[in-house]
């Protein structure tokens, strides 16, 4: 198999991708492994599932601030290595943030530090975009716009962008931080406080009315999970390193969420506005020219197609785990 691919121009390689047991982190796994690739998974489980990792992966419960990481760059040798893992909820980085930063960024550089060690080629690290640019004055806004972190959480990702830049001049490891926008689709967390998407979708399934913080009419940028791969792997083959928008350039309304799920889940529902606490973003949407024009990736996927993808993967979790929890 691995001579075939080579055969056929694809080179094969080990691939290390850390919180491979988490929502975006196991659909790139799966995907990679689709590819030919062989995959090491390290995940602590904090908000990712057994299940969700791929059976044909290395595991490795550990915590990416575990000095037992080195054992496993040490063993495996990836080349290239995903850093996914992260403290995902912004509200607990505004609660703690010597918490957050302990695994967002004391954890990063773990990770960093064993990735120069260990003669990694390159690393793709999960950024945000959605968090990075506060309330931008250009929309779509571009990677150039200043960037104005408003949680520890999104300062966190723009530190991480620094050492990341800090290692490729001393070290030579090569980068692409990727400023995802709102990803949404199959196997999000409902239990989390970013995928609006997801939260929507238990409460109707489960007949509850879901939830919408102030008037909803505060808009995101809404990728679908499988584009949010693609622009991953992208990132990953091409020869180029930096820092880049992976997103839709579309901004949709908590409201249209709300109305789209509505319509074409065919559950009768409704809303229930309610008061949104201080300093919540009002817009967000974010121009992803930059990477089509680097690595020639777009969003294939429309917002109707990736609501109705996800919408049919909760239904279906619902039919089959009849203890009211879909994960
Ligand atoms: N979902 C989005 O809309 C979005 C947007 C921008 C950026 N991101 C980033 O993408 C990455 C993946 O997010 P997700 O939405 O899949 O969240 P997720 O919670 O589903 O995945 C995160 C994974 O990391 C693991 N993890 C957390 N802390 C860890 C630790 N200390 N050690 C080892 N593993 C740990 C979790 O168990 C989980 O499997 C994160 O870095 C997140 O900040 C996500």
């Amino acid at each position: 198999m691995e001579k075939l691919l080579i055969l056929m121009g694809k080179k094969i390689m080990k691939i290390l991708v850390t919180g491979g047991a988490g929502f975006i982190g196991s659909h790139l796994v799966d995907a990679l492994i689709s590819k030919g690739h062989t995959l090491v998974v390290i995940d602590n489980l904090s908000t990712g599932f057994k299940k969700n990792i791929n059976p044909k992966a290395i595991f490795y419960k550990l915590d990416i601030c575990d000095p037992a990481i080195q054992k496993v760059f040490i063993k495996e040798r990836p080349e290239s290595v995903f850093h996914f893992a992260a403290q995902v909820n912004l509200r607990r980085s505004i609660d703690n943030p010597i918490k957050d930063a302990k695994t967002n960024i004391l954890g990063s550089i773990n990770i960093l530090e064993n990735c120069v060690d260990a003669g990694v080629k390159k690393v793709i690290f999960a950024s945000t975009g959605g968090a990075m640019y506060g309330e931008a004055n250009i929309i779509p806004t571009s990677e150039s716009h200043m960037a104005n972190p408003l949680s520890p959480y999104a300062i966190n990702k723009l530190a991480i962008e620094s050492y990341l830049n800090y290692y490729y001049n001393i070290f030579g490891l090569q980068y692409v931080s990727l400023r995802f926008s709102n990803v949404y689709g199959p196997r999000q967390n409902p239990k989390g406080e970013a995928g609006v998407v997801g939260i929507f979708c238990e409460k109707i399934f489960k007949h509850q009315n879901p939830t919408v913080y102030g008037n909803g009419r505060q808009t995101r940028d809404f990728i679908y999970v499988d584009d949010a791969i693609n622009a991953s792997i992208s990132a990953m083959e091409m020869e180029g390193l930096g820092v880049y928008n992976i997103s839709t350039s579309k901004e949709t309304s908590i409201n249209m969420i709300f109305d789209l799920i509505k319509r074409e889940s065919g559950v009768n529902c409704k809303k229930i506005h309610i008061k949104e606490g201080g300093g919540a973003q009002k817009k967000s949407c974010l121009d992803y020219s930059q990477a089509k024009k680097v690595f020639g990736w777009q969003p294939e996927y429309s917002l109707k197609k990736g609501i109705i993808n996800t919408i049919r993967w909760y239904r279906s979790k619902l039919n089959y785990e009849k203890n009211g929890s879909i994960l």
